[in-house]
């Protein structure tokens, strides 16, 4: 059972997670933010302790056991253009690596473009959605998906899961967590404006595959190159041969 009293106490942000909405099951915390009339404020989260159809990127399901995990949303909104979007995606990835780090000084990797690895096993995956009106965005969906304390994770998966748990070798609050992301991302978000550069910068210094020959897994197109640099707008950057081109979405592996 997730002690929202816990929760709050130690939540220390301004706006997100200020309105927390506590599901048993839904359908999937990022379904439910994106439609509901009722769940409209920016910086509202929720978080479920199962969902009967969470998703990961590429129409994937995102399975977690009920209880033991963090499957959350946190809503924004305002008028966002792609780069902000994209910023926001590497500030999510970047709030979780923080956590992990300050808290289980465990050693994590981020894989572009918002994967979280520790020892290459796959700890959290996150998934933004949005709305828009017109050519903005109105409305962002950030879905979190974090194995806490799952034990074990039987069937086939592309990069083996872990949990926080097994790598830390402890049982380990999800309240505590889930403030200690919310706190960081709140300081990312703002950074994201005011000092695009550091989150750039943050992202790059856990990223492993940066310089090393990759694959890189479009919607139809498989490219092969070097992981050369992510650009201002957080898009991957993959030389091949003497070009450098430009990558807004794929699976990246090492080659
Ligand atoms: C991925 O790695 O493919 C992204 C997984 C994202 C899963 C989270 S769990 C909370 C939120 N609700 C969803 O349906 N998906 C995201």
């Amino acid at each position: 059972m997730f002690n929202i009293e816990e929760f709050d106490i130690k939540l220390d942000t301004e706006v997100i997670g200020r309105s927390f909405i506590y599901c048993d099951e839904v359908d999937s915390t990022n379904s439910l933010l994106l439609n509901s009339r009722e769940f409209n404020s920016h910086g509202t989260v929720i978080l479920a302790e199962h969902q009967k159809h969470g998703r990961g990127r590429k129409n994937r399901e995102w399975y977690s056991n009920s209880g033991q995990n963090l499957t959350f949303s946190i809503l924004l909104k305002g008028e966002f253009n792609q780069e902000q979007v994209n910023l926001i995606n590497l500030g999510a990835a970047i709030s979780v690596a923080q956590a992990l780090e300050n808290l289980f000084q465990l050693d994590i990797e981020l894989k572009w473009p918002n994967d979280v690895l520790i020892q290459k096993k796959k700890v959290c995956g996150i998934l933004l959605e949005s709305t828009s009106k017109g050519s903005v965005l109105s409305k962002i969906v950030v879905g979190i998906g974090i194995n806490v304390n799952q034990p074990n994770f039987p069937g086939k998966f592309d990069i083996p899961p872990t949990s926080i748990r097994k790598e830390f070798h402890d049982e380990v609050s999800r309240e505590r967590l889930l403030c200690e992301i919310l706190n960081n991302f709140e300081n990312n978000m703002d950074l994201s404006e005011s000092n695009p550069q550091k989150i750039l910068d943050d992202w790059r210094s856990r990223c492993k595959m940066l310089g090393e020959k990759v694959k890189v897994v479009e919607e139809e197109q498989t490219k092969y190159g070097i992981f050369q640099d992510i650009d201002t707008d957080g898009f991957m950057l993959l030389k091949v041969g003497e070009k450098i081109v430009k990558i807004h979405y794929g699976d990246v592996s090492i080659r």
